[in-house]
């Protein structure tokens, strides 16, 4: 095993659908020992049985031995409530994949930082929240954030971007905050590399570059459906069938998951403050009626 990254034992949190996937790619391709944390109980066993299902299509496809299966499955643990985030206290690095809430980031990287050893990275896979801001939020308590301390604890801090459904998709999006070190750069780069991901590397501005250009795609095909241009078949066949996408964007967005499409579309648009990324009132209002996609059943489309 390559030890470029210096990940001996990797801790991701949150264990939904994308917390998920990274353990998967974690365990079965980069081969590390996995602590997989949600303060959900409820959601750990979904996400377990969910790798359990695709390391077993694995196999059935000969892709992977079942011993390759067995062993990727024996490398994740899960850590219990009552340890929480002490659980991590011995890992190298961090993956945090909770939801798009810049609160919940900050009080998730203020206690790790607290927890963690000095090398250890703390990664965030946020799909468009200021990594620079999430990285201010692991300095400790008091501390001046030019001081030395504050400079290692936030400088440990970066963006490590996965695509869903993780174990397919062959790219990472590595983003580098402000005061993230060419070091853990590196590191973290190699990480994703031993999880057999394709890099790239984009500025810490909203959405990066795969969600600025993403969801205004996303918001466009939205407003045409509620300015009635389209029916949403003919919306989502003209992009598959005519531009070669593998789904069309409003399946996308119900993939994706609309609470997530507005949560990242509220952040550009707050972030530059510029019209062109303002949620269309379509997606609010599903949003507001709780139509989150496919994750709860229904979205533009409904799934059983
Ligand atoms: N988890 C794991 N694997 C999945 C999966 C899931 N949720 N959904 C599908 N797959 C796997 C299937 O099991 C299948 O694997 P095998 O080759 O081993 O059989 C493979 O993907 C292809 O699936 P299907 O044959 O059922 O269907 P498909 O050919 O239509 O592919 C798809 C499904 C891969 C999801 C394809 O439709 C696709 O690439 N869609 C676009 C996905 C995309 O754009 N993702 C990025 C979203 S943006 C994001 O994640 C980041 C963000 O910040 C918002």
């Amino acid at each position: 095993m390559s030890l470029a990254h210096g990940v001996r034992t990797v801790g991701i949190l949150g264990a939904g659908q994308m917390g998920t996937g990274i353990a998967l790619v974690s365990a079965l391709r980069a081969k590390v020992p996995v602590l997989l944390y949600d303060r959900s109980s409820e959601q750990v066993t979904k996400g377990l049985s969910l790798m359990d299902k695709l390391l077993a299509k694995d196999v059935a496809k000969g892709r992977i031995t079942d011993e390759q299966a067995k062993d990727a499955r024996d490398r994740v643990q899960v850590v219990g409530s009552e340890a929480g985030l002490k659980g991590f206290r011995d890992v190298d690095m961090v993956i945090e994949a909770v939801s798009e809430n810049l609160a919940l980031k900050q009080s998730i990287f203020s206690s790790l930082t607290a927890e963690l050893g000095p090398d250890a990275i703390l990664a965030t896979n946020t799909s468009s929240i200021s990594i620079t801001k999430i990285a201010a939020a692991a300095i400790p308590q008091g501390s001046n954030a030019a001081s030395e301390d504050a400079k290692r604890s936030a400088g440990r801090v970066v963006g490590l971007h996965f695509f869903n459904p993780v174990p397919v998709m062959k790219l990472v999006e590595l983003i580098s905050a402000l005061q993230t070190t060419p070091e853990v750069l590196d590191r973290t780069r190699a990480f994703a590399v031993a999880c057999g991901k394709e890099v790239t590397t984009s500025k810490d501005v909203p959405g990066f570059v795969s969600n600025a250009l993403l969801m205004p795609f996303i918001n466009e095909a939205i407003m045409c459906l509620e300015k009635g241009t389209a029916t949403r078949e003919d919306i989502d066949t003209t992009l598959k069938l005519g531009m070669n996408h593998p789904m069309g964007p409003l399946q996308l967005a119900d993939f994706i998951g609309l609470d997530t499409c507005l949560a990242i579309q509220q952040t550009l648009y707050e972030g530059t403050r510029d019209s062109k990324y303002r949620p269309s009132v379509l997606l609010e209002r599903m949003v507001d009626a709780q139509w989150y996609g496919r994750k709860n059943g229904k979205g533009f489309y409904e799934y059983n």
